[in-house]
């Protein structure tokens, strides 16, 4: 690692993030089953149907997770919520195990002196309300209100930082278009009504916690930098199309009030009735944007029915999930998202990080150059003005990764799946050696 705290600018914040089904372990402490179990039971959606009913058990050895976030000197720890864990039938009566779990969660921290950051909904969809349609049901943002109250009325008044929905473009189109993540459709009409309803709830979750009288509220979005493959109009349209549905349609909401023409041309005839009214709500204010950033997509034009693009291959190193390595794209997204939307509005990159296929003897060197390199273009935003001022590594320690199973290792923290012994990593030494400084 190349980098010292004083890199840095006064109080810039560091950090690791998890998320609940990816870690916890479901099976334990009353959780209500949830899409995710559902999908994985379904042959052919994860690798060797693998689930989070075990995962990496944090629900019973979260002390000793938290120590690790501690002795390696992160200032923050962005956790997720369970809504089938607080409310086991996604609405009603809550599991007060599940609550209690998520209280003594925080105060771990607070006593360890990390700052809670929550995530309210990172994707474990209670069963029963997948049942009635998931996110494609009208009446989302009116459940989501009830579980983001029921939540925070326990830890909103320590919690440091609250976002309610992770990545809506893996919530929306990855689940609903892509069919890669659950509840696995692939049906336009249903992309369009989860993408608009996602966006509904955000706000409406956003409202009550501000009438909890919560601060320091915002949104998380992934974005993939965008490259067409030619210059040729119609690769360079294709790329536009994609940009558009990935990168500017939830910031076009959340900032603008407005969808991208290019995604209207697609989804505009399925949203629902009344959409163009939803803004007000959908642009509740923020306090700040959350980035994910992990690739960047080549993308060339190809004949179809919308949106007519497709991947073209890279000549650059790719990771274990096989993602191109291109840290010039968080640079890039950083500058255009504070231009172009958020303004001034404070940027955490809240999700950062590569897989590695590593084992608890071998340093796992390409992470720390893939760190090494990205938090030098959080620099160079910086330094053009963006007003950057948290990272977030993902993740704490190896965990589920959805449809892939256990096999893609993200932590900086090795996890034997068997054992579920934690072993640090040469990246958690490197991070640990300068923000403990
Ligand atoms: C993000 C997710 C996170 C993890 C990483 C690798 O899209 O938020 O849960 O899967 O990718």
């Amino acid at each position: 690692m190349q980098f010292q705290r004083s890199d840095f600018p006064e109080g810039f914040l560091f950090g690791v993030a998890t998320s609940s089904y990816q870690i916890e372990g479901h099976a334990y402490g009353g959780a209500g089953p949830t899409h995710w179990d559902s999908f994985a039971a379904t042959p052919g959606n994860v690798v060797r149907a693998e689930h989070g009913q075990r995962a990496c058990d944090h629900y019973h050895r979260w002390e000793d997770d938290l120590d690790l976030i501690r002795d390696m000197g992160a200032d923050v720890y962005r956790f997720s919520t369970s809504w089938a864990r607080v409310l086991p039938e996604g609405t009603g009566t809550p599991n007060a195990e599940g609550l209690d779990f998520y209280d003594r969660l925080v105060d771990g921290m607070l006593a360890r002196g990390i700052k809670p950051a929550a995530t309210l909904y990172h994707w474990e969809l209670p069963q029963a309300l997948a049942d009635k349609g998931g996110w494609r049901n009208a009446d989302m943002p009116h459940w989501f209100a009830e579980f983001t109250e029921t939540v925070m009325r326990r830890i909103g008044d320590r919690v440091w930082s609250a976002a309610p929905i992770n990545e809506p473009w893996c919530v929306g189109w990855l689940s609903h278009f892509d069919g890669a993540h659950a509840p696995g459709m692939r049906d336009i009409r249903a992309t369009a009504r989860a993408m608009h309803h996602i966006l509904v709830s955000h706000g409406r979750s956003i409202e009550v916690m501000r009438g909890l009288g919560m601060g320091n509220l915002g949104a998380v979005c992934n974005f993939e930098w965008v490259t067409p493959a030619s210059d040729t109009p119609e690769d360079i349209a294709a790329a536009a199309r994609y940009d558009a549905i990935y990168n500017r349609f939830f910031l076009g909401g959340l900032f603008r009030g407005e969808y991208p023409a290019e995604v209207l041309e697609g989804l505009g005839p399925h949203l629902p009735e009344g959409w163009q009214d939803d803004f007000a709500t959908i642009r509740a204010p923020l306090d700040w944007l959350g980035v994910n950033y992990y690739t960047r997509k080549i993308i060339r034009h190809a004949d179809g029915a919308w949106p007519n693009y497709a991947e073209a291959p890279t000549r650059l190193p790719l990771t274990q999930m096989g993602w191109e390595i291109y840290p010039d794209g968080l640079r890039d997204l950083l500058i255009r998202n504070a231009r172009e939307y958020s303004g001034d509005l404070p940027i955490h990159v809240t999700e950062n990080g590569m897989a590695n296929p590593d084992t608890p003897d071998a340093p796992d060197t390409a992470r720390i150059d893939y760190l090494d390199a990205h938090l030098a273009a959080v620099q160079e935003a910086i330094a053009a003005g963006a007003p950057v001022a948290g990272y977030y590594c993902w993740s704490l320690m190896d965990n589920y990764e959805w449809s892939l199973g256990y096999e893609k290792r993200f932590g900086l923290v090795h996890v034997d799946f068997d054992s579920l012994a934690r072993t640090p990593k040469a990246s958690y030494q490197a991070l640990a050696r300068w923000w403990r400084d």
